[in-house]
């Protein structure tokens, strides 16, 4: 396994990590090496070490074994060149040729976690240097391009130098275990589906908030945004688990299909929608906490959004005239990630409610983390003489799957694709899909200097104008409690 970009973040927070949980679970051939090459100057043992102190950071205390850390490290090397000269490969190539004792080595993996501008240029040198095996196979970060245009070029790209079953577009909120049983309680049980349309859902919420800023990031942030960062891909995936209709079969074309049927059914956005149903917001200082502007590698008069809330309708037979609302940002209250399913209101309600909320509207809730889990909210009588109902929740938490650990997402799409199942990653019509979808907001913020961005201090819940757009269908986001930990119950919901 080749990772361009092995000095960087996402190597040491997160591949690396799941590398390393893969070797423990010995879901890893025997035999295998993985080689970091990045521009950064380490040795071999330099690397090592490196990886090795930032294991202790990002791999849970309890599953750091020193042993296994040990027999682990030795199966990493490092080679320091730059990956956009094509001629720097002459050394990649004879590296792989130690590394597996193979004249033409060809079981490759290659990953991608470099800068998006590398995505285009690396399969080239690949190529020239023959280093695309037919067996060779190649996982690209998100976000694939910049916008249609470049998704389509970077398409174009990649289908010169290998084949679609080789190319793995990750998107790694589709490896999250809560995501994948969002088909399962969808799909492995009889009773939700009827009344998962507009017959019965008033709206949908998806939102993925965070409470933490960019972090290290600013110089890929700020050429980048939530939108691209998040909604292109997370969050609009999110939705087509949601809205989907049940595939055929649980295989890479069926389920993949029906993700690209539903973000061709997105409704187009208009320019109208663009002002009206896009809130576009970035975070302010707040006590001692920096604004983004002040983010290390921000320009200081930025307008990149670190906040996004839209309102999205799917034109077909189920959803039409059902509202999704998403939204995402940077230094919320609390991280978390859920879609909740307002169902209608009851026609007429007879009976009074706790604290005069009359009719009961009922609420299905799917938490992707922390504490994942599902819950129901319905109404029930309250003990004792009189009738007043009361709206309860029922709840399912993954703890109760007796103590299964939760997989990490990572690892789940690395073994997948080591397997050579390209189910859960995406395909090239979907990132293109998606693209054709949002291209229009980029181009309309980009012909409109002054198209509104709003801020938010640090730690609220982004800009009032999100909550206005809500207001215009008579509700509220569903703002989770702040500080969520995996031991506290659900509550607000
Ligand atoms: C990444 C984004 O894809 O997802 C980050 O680039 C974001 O900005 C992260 O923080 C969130 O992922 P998770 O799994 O921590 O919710």
């Amino acid at each position: 396994m080749v990772i361009f970009g092995a000095s960087g973040d996402l190597t040491k927070r997160k591949l690396m990590p799941a590398i390393y949980s893969l070797y423990k679970e010995g879901r890893l051939p025997k035999e295998f090496s993985v080689l970091g090459v990045g521009r950064t100057i380490y040795t071999d043992t330099n690397y090592r070490s490196h990886i090795s102190e930032e294991m202790k950071r990002f791999v849970k205390q309890e599953d750091l074994d020193e042993k296994l850390v040990e027999t682990f490290l030795p199966h990493l090397s490092y080679l320091s060149i730059d990956p956009s000269q094509e001629s720097e490969y002459g050394q990649l190539d004879s590296r792989l040729k130690d590394l597996s004792g193979e004249e033409h080595p060809e079981n490759l993996l290659y990953y991608l976690a470099t800068p998006p501008s590398l995505y285009g240029v690396i399969p080239l040198h690949l190529k020239k240097w023959k280093l695309n095996s037919k067996f060779s196979r190649i996982i690209v970060e998100k976000p694939f391009g910049y916008n249609l245009e470049s998704a389509q070029e970077l398409n174009r790209i990649y289908a010169s130098v290998f084949d679609e079953h080789q190319i793995y577009r990750i998107d790694h909120f589709l490896g999250k275990e809560t995501a994948q049983n969002l088909l399962a309680f969808r799909f492995a049980n009889g009773i939700f589906e009827p009344l998962w349309n507009r017959n019965y859902v008033d709206y949908v919420e998806v939102t993925a908030v965070e409470n933490m800023g960019i972090e290290q990031r600013g110089g890929f942030y700020d050429t980048t945004g939530a939108l691209r960062d998040m909604v292109q891909n997370h969050l609009i995936q999110l939705v087509a688990l949601t809205a989907m209709e049940p595939p055929v079969s649980f295989n890479a074309d069926s389920f993949r299909n029906e993700v690209v049927k539903v973000y061709d059914s997105l409704t187009p956005l208009t320019e109208i929608d663009l002002d009206e149903h896009i809130v576009r917001g970035q975070y302010t200082a707040s006590g001692s906490k920096k604004g983004y502007r002040e983010e290390k590698n921000v320009a200081s008069d930025s307008r990149t959004e670190t906040y996004i809330a839209m309102k999205i309708g799917i034109n077909n037979w189920r959803w039409n005239g059902v509202p999704f609302y998403i939204r995402t940002g940077k230094q919320m209250p609390t991280k978390v990630t859920e879609i909740v399913v307002h169902f209608k209101e009851t026609p007429h309600q007879m009976f009074h409610m706790e604290g005069g909320v009359t009719p009961l509207a009922n609420k299905l809730t799917l938490r992707l983390q922390p504490n994942e889990g599902i819950v129901l909210k319905f109404g029930m009588k309250l003990p004792g003489p009189g009738f007043e109902v009361k709206p309860v929740s029922m709840d399912f938490t993954y703890d109760k799957l007796g103590g299964v650990p939760m997989g990490d997402a990572y690892a789940r799409l690395i073994e997948d694709c080591i397997q050579g199942d390209p189910t859960l990653f995406t395909r090239s019509d979907a990132v293109e899909a998606s693209w054709r979808f949002f291209d229009p907001i980029l181009d309309y913020w980009k012909g409109n200097a002054n198209a509104p961005l709003y801020g938010y201090p640090v730690g609220t819940w982004g800009p009032l104008e999100s909550e206005a757009m809500m207001h215009e269908h008579g509700v509220d986001w569903t703002n989770p409690c702040k500080n969520l930990t995996n031991t506290d119950q659900y509550c607000e919901l």
